[in-house]
């Protein structure tokens, strides 16, 4: 069985700082976090970089789309992932890097993740895991690094969530909290996957989910759920 933290900071600690960038991945270890989940997209250029939007524009303020922009042209906020990488090793942070291609960039955008893993990932902190919505990324990253364990991301499961996650080789299923039912979450976890759930910022509803077999919360509030898990 898959191991993972029982809490993960979303995109670091997107309730208190800036998402998927280096503040926000310090705020998460500050608030006691252990292990933080990211989002990695590729610039104009393929060079692999932190962005949850296909466009700039929410985080950052620049009317521009991600594929259309080269990395040296990015705003100064936005780490690429290499960068992350080397602020996981100095923080000792595990990290759940979701496979966020922007459209028609799903195979090149997992292609050069792992490649970057593969290089870049630090022996002293635990392997990652990487998760995807997109199955032809998880294809892709199985075939170019099978030794880092995937995780579907599907929104809300259905009846062929198992297809899914047996065709890309997962052990883990990353779901909505709110819309995991517990029937699903039995299913899940008596055909051996690690369950985590997103985005789950409230104490009462990340002890509930707990209660259901749930492994892991991924939060933007990681202080809060780990209070919450550990009273
Ligand atoms: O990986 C969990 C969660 O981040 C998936 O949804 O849209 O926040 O990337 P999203
Ligand atoms: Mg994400």
């Amino acid at each position: 069985m898959l191991q993972l933290p029982k809490v993960i900071g979303h995109r670091g600690a997107a309730a208190y700082a800036l998402e998927n960038t280096l503040e926000s991945f310090r705020e998460a270890r500050r608030r006691g976090a252990s292990w933080v989940e990211i989002d990695v997209k590729l610039t104009a250029d393929n060079v692999p970089i932190l962005m949850h939007d296909a466009s700039l524009k929410r985080t950052m303020g620049v009317d521009r789309l991600v594929a259309e922009t080269r990395a040296a042209d990015l705003p100064k906020d936005v780490p690429t992932f290499e960068a992350a990488i080397d602020c996981f090793r100095e923080l000792g942070l595990g990290c759940n890097v979701e496979i966020k291609p922007c459209e028609g960039r799903e195979v090149e955008t997992a292609r050069l993740t792992v490649e970057t893993l593969r290089r870049c990932w630090p022996a002293s902190l635990p392997p990652p895991l990487l998760s995807s919505f997109k199955d032809a990324s998880l294809a892709t990253a199985r075939d170019g690094a099978p030794q880092f364990a995937r995780a579907i991301l599907i929104d809300e499961l259905a009846d062929d969530w198992r297809r899914r996650a047996e065709a890309v080789g997962a052990m883990g299923v990353n779901t909505s909290g709110k819309k995991l039912t517990a029937p699903r979450a039995v299913e899940v976890r008596e055909a051996g996957y690690a369950l985590s759930v997103y985005t789950i910022n409230n104490a009462a509803v990340a002890r509930a989910l707990v209660g259901m077999g749930v492994q892991c919360i991924i939060t933007d509030a990681p202080d809060i759920i780990i209070a919450a898990l550990n009273s």
